[in-house]
């Protein structure tokens, strides 16, 4: 069934109070609701006399209306039941088994645990509800249970042995609900509100994890204080309690009041994380506790406007890491990530605008478009309107929303009315989809440089026919002599196509476009390579400093690739230079040194109407890494020693931008010296970082296993290490043994697909191995294709973000795309499958 965004109509009944009790038991938890309900002064139209409340997966025991014993239709979906005309209070009680509960979606059970996950349609699972997230109420919840913990939403009012009851003054949609129950320890802290509110803070962990969580409690200070200091959103309840789990969907929940991470998003410690599992980790802290007023005070009015709080909430999570960072690495990350998943995405049969406009499995919608481009649109929003519009408008936001549950013309409406702008083109960010081609042509003349611009948006399925869009793009002119012609200039695109003029010039500069990444799109700028690396030696702008060197390396590789070009000694020459600059921090310097990954070429080599070769494209890379290792012969050892960290292990931007440059010498040496120095730094590591990287250049070399085995040995108790033990296996494989190396980890004895970090780590890194995934025997579609079928009974929600592994198969040749598709039908003929599943699938495969 298709649900539709125009379709829209509010709920008949505002719930004014919810009171819910659970009687905790793994197979048998009682809960019993009481809500009370009143005709919604919003609702057009007459009250009707029937109501439907949602229900999945749970068995009524008894229900009544004020007090009076009815007996309601039942279906697979929910319940329908006459009502009274004014206002009514409802009870019921039901029955449910989280033990069971494989999907992790409604109240389960993790290793003994009880927890819950309700966003987005999980709260059906619980009791009947009218489960949309434009229904909000104030809850208590009583858990009665024999475990020393009992957590809920609010503020605890009562905590005796084996019962607790929580308030929570807070009106919230029922997707904010949450629930946890278990033997737990807590990590306790405390933060004073600029107010003077003294907030008490918890991460609770299982016995065993405590020495984890003293980095997630920094980060969660620091996220409180910085949304106070940069938009001035204060907390609002008198505890803020996280908890980790681990077995969870996706990687974090932003419960009101208690948020519940996936542990791999927030426990860390030096000896067992990587400096990327810190960055990330203080990343999803700060994005799930920046919700609390972005999706939680002012939340959505339907699942269609997702984006509101997904995409604004990522877009103030990235300033956070910024700010705590260094922004322009941040910058230059974010704009990698988006090229590798969204813009692939955007491009395939899954494009789909920020704000959708009809869904089957709203958890289907949980994408890289709907999160990273919908940041991107926040960003080019306070690009053209200013930061200080932009926070002035953030303010209005906020103040005439707060409590609301609120639309994308809501939030546009702010920006309109607190600006005096007119954004109805620029709406258009929200409604179509695809990636717009940018294409620029520059022309000298006499003082006067004329800049032309080109936009079109490949139609797609979702938007047939697209409309120019407005795209701001900044620009810079940098002269000859490296001088700067022209500061950062915002340039306002409307049309299909516009020209804008630069008078007054000394001399003919070069210009530097889309600074910052300002808008994403596909850009197109025929710069000669002596312009390119103009830019890359002086450009202000250090996104397009890195740009520049990105694109000569890209264009080297893509001659590779497809006309069996040698390895550029430009662009050699060119990150020699750079890599060896110490004027420059180590991090950058690594930025510059990285390689277009081979999903980027795919993507690449797509959008120029190539069909990728894998295999042409993973031998192109083995052969430019392979020249860099001669090119580097001189220097490798010499920056290697020089940015050795001596100081004890801190997981802060300074140590992490040396240990990357390090290591990408490393990478180099070890092609040369047998692993002799990737194994000293094994041995010699005190760090998970150092470990793993050298681990994984051991066993990239074949020289690993033995490595493995001391490290499995070491790491076997440590679910999340275990997780990089065998996703490091598969990644590191050479593509003709990634399946099998894959199916080999399955058997074993501490692989599960029912834990999805576990399920992921196995599957999730071969999917990302680009050239062993589409290798050519297709035995790695065939082994994926066994797993979703199995998992998708237990897990659909793991099972269908899985499957957009085959998003891309009409890229490839007719042979491979055969191959995909043999799966891809093979997987929708299975009997039963989930919804999710289906969706996915059938939207993959196509017309
Ligand atoms: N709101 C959560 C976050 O972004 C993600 C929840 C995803 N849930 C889902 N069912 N897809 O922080
Ligand atoms: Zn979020």
């Amino acid at each position: 069934k298709t649900i539709y965004l125009s379709d829209y109509t509010p709920y008949p009944w505002t719930v004014d109070s919810v009171d819910l009790h659970f009687t905790l038991d793994p197979h048998a938890t009682r809960v019993r609701s009481l809500i009370r309900f009143a005709p919604n002064p919003a609702f057009t139209g007459e009250t009707p006399n029937t109501m439907f409340l949602h229900g999945e997966q749970i068995k009524l025991i008894s229900a009544q209306i004020e007090g009076t014993a009815i007996n309601p239709d039942l279906t697979g979906e929910g319940l329908t039941c006459a009502v009274p005309g004014g206002p009514f209070t409802w009870e019921s009680e039901v029955e449910i088994d989280p033990a069971n509960n494989t999907a992790l979606e409604g109240l389960y059970m993790s290793n003994g645990m009880y927890c819950t996950q309700c966003e987005a349609e999980g709260f059906r699972k619980i009791t009947f509800y009218p489960d949309r997230p434009d229904v909000m109420s104030v809850f208590t919840v009583t858990v009665e249970g024999p475990h020393p913990v009992l957590l809920s939403n609010g503020n605890p009012v009562v905590t005796e042995n084996h019962l607790a009851k929580w308030h929570d003054p807070w009106p919230k949609p029922a997707y904010l609900f949450a629930l946890v129950a278990g033997d737990l320890v807590a990590h306790s802290d405390s933060f004073t509100t600029m107010s003077g509110r003294h907030v008490d803070l918890n991460l609770y962990v299982r016995p065993g994890d405590e020495g984890k969580c003293a980095f997630g409690m920094q980060a969660l200070k620091a996220s409180m204080k910085w949304d106070e200091d940069v938009y001035g959103r204060e907390y609002d309840l008198d505890l803020f309690n996280i908890v980790a789990v681990d077995d969870f969907n996706m990687g974090a929940m932003e419960n009101k009041g208690l948020n519940i991470f996936n542990s791999s998003a927030v426990l860390a410690s030096p000896e067992t994380s990587t400096d990327l599992n810190f960055e990330r980790i203080e990343a999803i802290i700060a994005h799930e506790y920046f919700h609390n007023w972005t999706g939680n005070r002012i939340t959505c009015r339907d699942w269609f406007q997702l984006c509101l709080k997904e995409g604004l909430t990522v877009y103030r999570d990235s300033q956070f890491t910024s700010d705590m960072r260094s922004a322009p690495v941040k910058r230059i990350s974010d704009v990698i990530d988006l090229r590798g998943r969204q813009f692939a995405e955007d491009q395939g049969p899954l494009a789909h605008p920020v704000r959708p406009e009809s869904f089957q499995e709203i958890n289907n919608f949980y994408t890289a478009t709907v999160y990273e481009k919908g940041a991107e649109v926040i960003g080019m929003l306070k690009t053209l309107v200013g930061d200080e519009a932009y926070y002035k408008a953030l303010d209005l936001y906020f103040t005439r929303h707060d409590g609301d549950a609120a639309t994308i013309e809501d939030w546009l409406k702010v920006f309109e009315e607190s600006t005096g702008r007119d954004l109805a083109q620029f709406k258009r960010w929200y409604s179509q989809a695809g990636t717009p081609r940018l294409s620029v042509e520059h022309s000298f003349e006499l003082d006067t440089l004329t800049l032309t611009f080109t936009q079109h948006t490949p139609p797609s399925a979702a938007t047939p026919d697209p409309q120019p869009q407005v795209i701001p793009i900044a620009v810079g002119l940098i002269y000859p002599d490296g001088t700067e012609a022209l500061e950062t200039r915002v340039l306002e695109m409307t049309k299909a196509t516009q020209s804008f003029r630069f008078t007054g010039l000394e001399d003919e500069p070069v210009p530097s476009i889309l600074r910052g990444f300002s808008a994403p799109v596909v850009l197109t700028h025929d710069l000669s390579d002596a312009d390119r690396a103009h830019l890359l030696a002086h450009d202000t702008d250090p996104f397009n400093r890195w740009e520049q060197g990105r694109m000569l390396a890209r264009k080297s590789l893509l001659a590779m690739i497809t006309e069996g070009a040698d390895p550029d000694p430009a662009y050699l020459a060119g990150i020699h230079k750079v890599a060896t600059d110490t004027t420059l921090d180590p991090a950058t310097r690594a930025l510059m040194l990285d390689m277009p990954s081979e999903a980027e070429l795919a993507t690449v080599l797509h959008e120029a109407g190539t069909a990728p070769d894998p295999a042409a494209i993973y031998a192109a890379r083995e052969a430019m890494a392979e020249a860099r290792a001669d090119a580097f012969a001189d220097v490798a050892a010499d920056i290697y020693a020089a940015n050795t960290v001596t100081e004890a292990y801190q997981p802060n931007a300074d140590q992490a931008g040396r240990r990357v440059l390090g290591n990408a010498m490393l990478a180099m040496i070890t092609r040369r010296d047998d692993g002799a120095q990737a194994a000293a730094q094994y041995d010699g590591a005190d760090n998970m970082n150092q470990q793993l990287v050298a681990l994984a250049l051991l066993v990239g070399a074949g020289k690993g296993d033995e490595k493995l085995q001391a490290f499995e040995k070491q790491w076997q108790d440590d679910r999340l290490v275990m997780d990089k033990w065998f996703g490091l296996q598969v990644s590191k494989a050479k593509p003709e043994d990634a399946a099998a190396t894959a199916r080999r980890l399955t058997e074993h004895p501490a692989f599960t697909h029912t834990n999805p970090n576990r399920f992921r780590a196995v599957f999730g890194a071969l999917v990302m191995h680009h050239a062993g995934f589409h290798h050519a025997s297709g035995d790695a579609y065939t082994l994926l294709a066994d797993w979703l079928i199995t998992l998708d009974p237990l897990n659909p929600q793991t099972t269908a973000r899985m499957c957009s592994a085959f998003q891309t198969w009409k890229r490839y040749d007719s042979d491979q795309q055969a191959k995909m598709l043999a799966e891809i039908t093979r997987i929708l003929a299975t009997p039963n499958l989930s919804r999710d599943t289906t969706e996915m699938l059938t939207r993959i495969k196509g017309a």
